[in-house]
C-alpha cells in the first residue's frame, strides 16, 4: 500500500462516519511531516472546533492551527465568505447581497459543493500549501457534482447565451442597474415570460429583479466558477489527488460506502482508499468478559465486524482501519488517530 504524499487529499462519506475528525487527524501527521498543510473543513462537531481553537470570528477565515506541537491551517467553510472573495475577484460587490445568492449559499442552498471547489482552487493557486485536505459535504452530493460538471460547464455556454438572448444583450454586459420588470415584459419570451410571471405573482416584483442581477451576477463571476471546475482534472488524477471514502463500523454503512462508491466510479481514480472508522477490533480482543452471556456479546460482535471487513476487502482497493476510541479525552482522541495514520504513511 501507497500513501504516498499529494497536492490534495479528499474525504468523502456519508453524515457521522468520522470524516471531519479523520481529515483533521490526517491534516495533523501531515503537518508533523514538515508539510505545508491547509485543512478545508465543514461542520466540525463543537468539540473538535474547539480543540482546534476555530471561533465563530474565523469561520470562513484561513486561522492557524496550533496542536501537538505542529502547526496547520485550517479552513472552516462559509459560502458567504467564499463568495465575498470571488466578489473581490470580479470586482462585483453586489454579490454577497443579492437575495437569490444568499439563498443558493445556505448550507442546503445547493452551491456548498462548487463553493467547496472554488475555494480549493483559490487556495491552491496561492501555491502556500504543499496538501490540501478536503472534508467535503455528507453523502453523495460532492461526487454528484463533481460527476455534473460538464453539464455545469454547458450551463455557462449554453444555458446563460439563452438567458441573455431572451432578457437582451444589455443584461449581460450591464453594470449594477438591472433591468426593469416593464423592459423584461417586453424581451422575455414564452417560457421564461411564464416562469417569471408566476414567479412575480408569488414573489413580488423586487424578487424577479433580484432573479435577474443573479443571473447576472452569477454570469460575471463565470471565470472563477469555470476555473474552479477545472480542477477537477487534478482531482482525477493518482499523481495529483488521494481519495479516502470513509465509512464506519455500523449497520447500514459499509453498503452506504459501496453505493458511495459505485456513484463516483467515473470519477475516483482506482487508487482510492476505503477508510473504514469505528473498528472494535483490538477492544474486543483486550475483552474477557467471565459472563457466558457476555461471551456470546463478544463473539456476535467480533463475528459481525470480520463479516463486514470481508465485504469491504472485496468492494475496495485498500482499507485502512480507525479504531473506535472509547476511554481518551478529546484531544488525546485525535492525538491517538493521528499516530495511526502515521502507521498508514509509508
Ligand atoms: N474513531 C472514532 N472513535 C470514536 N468516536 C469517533 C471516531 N471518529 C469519529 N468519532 C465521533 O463520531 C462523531 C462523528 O464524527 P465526525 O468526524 O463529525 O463525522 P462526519 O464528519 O463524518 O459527520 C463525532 O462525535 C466524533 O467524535
Ligand atoms: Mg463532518
Amino acid at each position: 500500500m501507497s500513501l504516498a504524499t499529494k497536492s490534495f487529499e479528499i474525504f468523502c462519506g456519508t453524515g457521522g462516519v468520522g470524516k471531519t475528525t479523520l481529515a483533521t487527524a490526517r491534516a495533523l501527521n501531515l503537518s508533523q511531516q514538515g508539510l505545508r498543510v491547509l485543512l478545508i473543513t465543514i461542520d466540525p462537531a463543537k468539540r473538535l472546533k474547539d480543540i482546534l481553537g476555530l471561533t465563530s470570528e474565523s469561520v470562513g477565515e484561513v486561522t492557524e492551527v496550533s496542536l501537538q506541537g505542529t502547526k496547520l491551517d485550517a479552513l472552516l467553510m462559509s459560502p458567504e465568505k467564499t463568495i465575498l472573495r470571488m466578489a473581490a475577484q470580479n470586482k462585483s460587490p453586489d454579490l454577497a447581497s443579492n437575495r437569490i445568492v444568499q439563498i443558493l449559499s445556505r448550507p442546503y442552498g445547493g452551491m456548498n459543493e462548487i463553493l467547496s471547489l472554488i475555494e480549493l482552487q483559490l487556495r491552491f493557486e496561492s501555491q502556500r500549501y504543499d496538501v490540501i485536505v478536503l472534508d467535503t459535504p455528507p453523502g453523495a452530493h460532492f461526487l454528484d457534482f463533481l460527476e455534473g460538471i460538464g453539464k455545469i460547464r454547458s450551463f455557462f455556454d449554453q444555458s446563460f447565451v439563452e438567458i441573455f438572448s431572451y432578457l437582451g444583450q444589455k443584461t449581460a454586459k450591464a453594470g449594477k442597474k438591472v433591468l426593469g420588470l416593464g423592459l423584461i415584459n417586453r424581451i422575455v419570451s414564452g417560457g421564461v415570460k411564464k416562469l417569471l410571471g408566476y414567479l412575480q405573482s408569488v414573489t413580488g416584483a423586487e424578487f424577479i429583479d433580484d432573479f435577474v442581477e443573479a443571473v447576472q451576477i452569477i454570469y460575471q463571476s463565470k471565470d472563477v466558477f469555470l476555473k474552479g471546475l477545472a480542477l477537477q482534472d487534478r482531482l482525477k488524477s493518482r499523481t495529483q489527488c488521494n481519495w479516502f471514502l470513509v465509512t464506519s463500523v455500523e449497520q447500514g454503512k459499509a453498503q452506504e460506502a459501496i453505493d458511495l462508491k459505485g456513484h463516483a466510479s467515473h470519477f475516483i481514480h482506482q487508487d482510492h482508499f476505503l477508510v473504514l472508522n469505528k473498528c472494535l477490533e483490538q477492544e474486543l480482543t483486550e475483552w474477557f468478559p467471565g459472563d457466558p452471556k457476555l461471551i456470546k456479546v463478544k463473539a456476535s460482535l467480533e463475528g459481525k465486524e470480520r463479516h463486514l471487513k470481508g465485504r469491504l476487502r472485496d468492494a475496495f482497493p485498500t482499507v485502512l482501519e480507525f479504531p473506535e476510541i472509547i476511554s481518551l479525552s478529546p484531544v488525546e482522541h485525535i492525538q491517538y488517530l493521528t499516530q495511526k495514520w502515521k502507521t498508514y504513511a509509508t
